[in-house]
């Protein structure tokens, strides 16, 4: 078991202070960057120009989840603006391998979310295809919304797949993480773990990442 990966989303920080957001979590292991069209999800966050920006003021792996339609048509823009890695729905792609390799041949990593109600199991053999899985457990769109424990299913799907098949394949859990959740995902499995309120919510944003890595680790053993 590799140390937790601690990704909080920059979409509950301020942004009217972003550089001062970003700093505030230095002890994280990656930022989350959580790009919604208002078509895909019914809201809007903010696109390229915002990655970018971010871009300039860290060195910090940036993990772009895209919540939007048509995502072949806008992977290139995400990479030239800075992501490490992009993640695209695939509810919302034509071909979502076709589209992880175009990420990859780019030198960037490619993931791949689902929503709550689609199965993982199309998926699974197909894993060697993706650096990332993204399994959301809240409905994307929001954050601040509570943890969705029968996604854990998924986790624990992919979990004994990836092993089995010796991928290193990341599992990442996206919504309602917590102090109060992020046991139960490490000890299904997870890899990474993104926290929107639970890091920006708290007074001290970098003793919440510290916490939620000291559960996820103690909870993986
Ligand atoms: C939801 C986003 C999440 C969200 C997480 O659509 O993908 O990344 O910001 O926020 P919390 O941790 O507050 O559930
Ligand atoms: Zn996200």
């Amino acid at each position: 078991m590799n140390a937790p990966i601690i990704a909080p989303s920059i979409l509950a920080a301020d942004f009217a202070r972003l550089d001062r957001e970003v700093e505030a979590v230095s002890k994280a292991d990656w930022l989350h960057i959580d790009v919604m069209d208002g078509h895909f999800v019914p809201n809007l966050s903010f696109g390229a120009p915002v990655l970018e920006a971010v871009a300039k003021v860290t060195d910090k792996f940036l993990d772009v989840h895209l919540m939007i339609e048509a995502p072949e048509k806008w992977v290139d823009t995400y990479i030239k603006a800075g992501a490490s890695s992009v993640i695209f729905h695939v509810e919302a792609a034509d071909d979502a391998i076709a589209l992880a390799r175009h990420i990859r041949e780019q030198g960037v990593k490619a993931g791949f979310s689902l929503r709550p109600g689609t199965p993982i199991e199309p998926w699974l053999d197909h894993l060697a295809e993706f650096d990332e899985v993204l399994v959301m457990s809240v409905e994307p769109g929001f954050g601040g919304q509570s943890f969705m424990p029968d996604q854990l299913d998924k986790v624990i799907k992919l979990r004994e797949r990836i092993d089995a098949d010796g991928l290193d394949t990341i599992i990442e859990i996206d919504g309602g993480i917590s102090a109060k959740t992020i046991e139960a995902a490490a000890a299904a499995g997870c890899d990474a773990f993104v926290a929107g309120s639970a890091v920006y919510g708290a007074e001290d944003r970098n003793a919440a990442v510290e916490e939620l890595r000291a559960l996820a680790t103690a909870a993986a053993k």
